[in-house]
């Protein structure tokens, strides 16, 4: 194809995507979808279309993702703090995670994605729940990349199960209190078996993580979008990536895992 043939937009996801090593991708990243309704808002939009829109998003990001290696995507679709919200919107939100399922499932399992969902899904309507357990059941041998959607999770209630877990455990004589580690914790954690993310992208320009996985993101690199969700896209990803490859990860120690020859040299004897 001739250069001049190729969109801009095209064109600038091009050379994004030189500028990425193919060798140094995060295997889990997770996303703080923030951003829908203020993009709405701004159009002069209810803020429904909005979140319309955000699923949009949500497919494309979850093809580039797979494309460029990644293994796992896990996205905050519904936190514990969302049923504060207008009960219309609430609605609105509960019917299109059943709507969308229903219509992308066959291809999410043509495509060899497991699809999990962490959080607390008893309150949700029987429907729901009943396509919620099908897509998983269906998808769940699929082994080529794994989404999981938070609903109705919140990380600090997943703390508060946990302790409640290993409480009755201790109580009924099954563990020592001193045999309480970080072992167990993530073994009775809603991840569990789950490697924790690499990289959190949150969109919008908020610098919080809103009580998402607040014991797997301990040691995961934090990417802030400026982009409202709705308008954030393959280029955005990429930028993302770019940046966390940038990132030297100590793991609380002093230098990069990732420079081995430089650990090597200092360190071995
Ligand atoms: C945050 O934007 C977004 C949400 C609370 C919902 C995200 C849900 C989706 C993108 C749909 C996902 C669908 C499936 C099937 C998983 P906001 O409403 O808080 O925006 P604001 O900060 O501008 O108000």
């Amino acid at each position: 194809m001739r250069l001049e043939n190729i969109s801009p937009k095209k064109n600038r996801n091009i050379k994004l995507s030189n500028q990425i090593d193919m060798k140094r991708i995060p295997e889990h990243v997770a996303i703080i979808m923030d951003g829908n309704g203020r993009w709405a808002s701004k159009r002069g939009f209810p803020r429904s279309y909005g979140h319309n829109q955000g699923v949009n998003v949500l497919k494309e990001i979850i093809k580039v993702s797979k494309n460029l290696g990644c293994k796992v995507l896990t996205v905050y679709a519904f936190s514990t703090e969302n049923w504060s919200r207008p009960n219309k919107e609430v609605d609105f939100l509960i019917n299109l995670f059943e709507k969308v399922l229903k219509k992308e499932i066959d291809e999410i399992h043509q495509e060899s994605i497991k699809i999990k969902f962490i959080g607390d899904i008893l309150p949700f309507s029987k429907n729901l729940k009943s396509v919620l357990n099908s897509s998983e059941a269906l998808t769940r041998n699929n082994k080529s990349f794994t989404l999981n959607v938070c609903v109705n999770y919140g990380g600090r209630q997943e703390i508060v199960k946990v302790a409640q877990e290993i409480a009755k455990k201790s109580v009924s004589g099954e563990i020592k209190p001193s045999e309480v580690n970080e072992e167990l914790i993530n073994s009775e954690l809603l991840t569990q078996g789950v490697k924790d993310p690499d990289l959190l992208i949150r969109t919008s320009g908020e610098k919080r993580i809103s009580n998402f996985l607040l014991w797997q993101l301990a040691y995961s690199e934090i990417y802030i979008s400026e982009v409202l969700w709705p308008d954030f896209d393959e280029s955005e990803f990429f930028k993302a990536i770019i940046d966390y490859q940038s990132r030297n990860r100590r793991f609380g120690g002093i230098e990069s895992l990732a420079n081995d020859s430089l650990k090597d040299s200092c360190c071995s004897t």
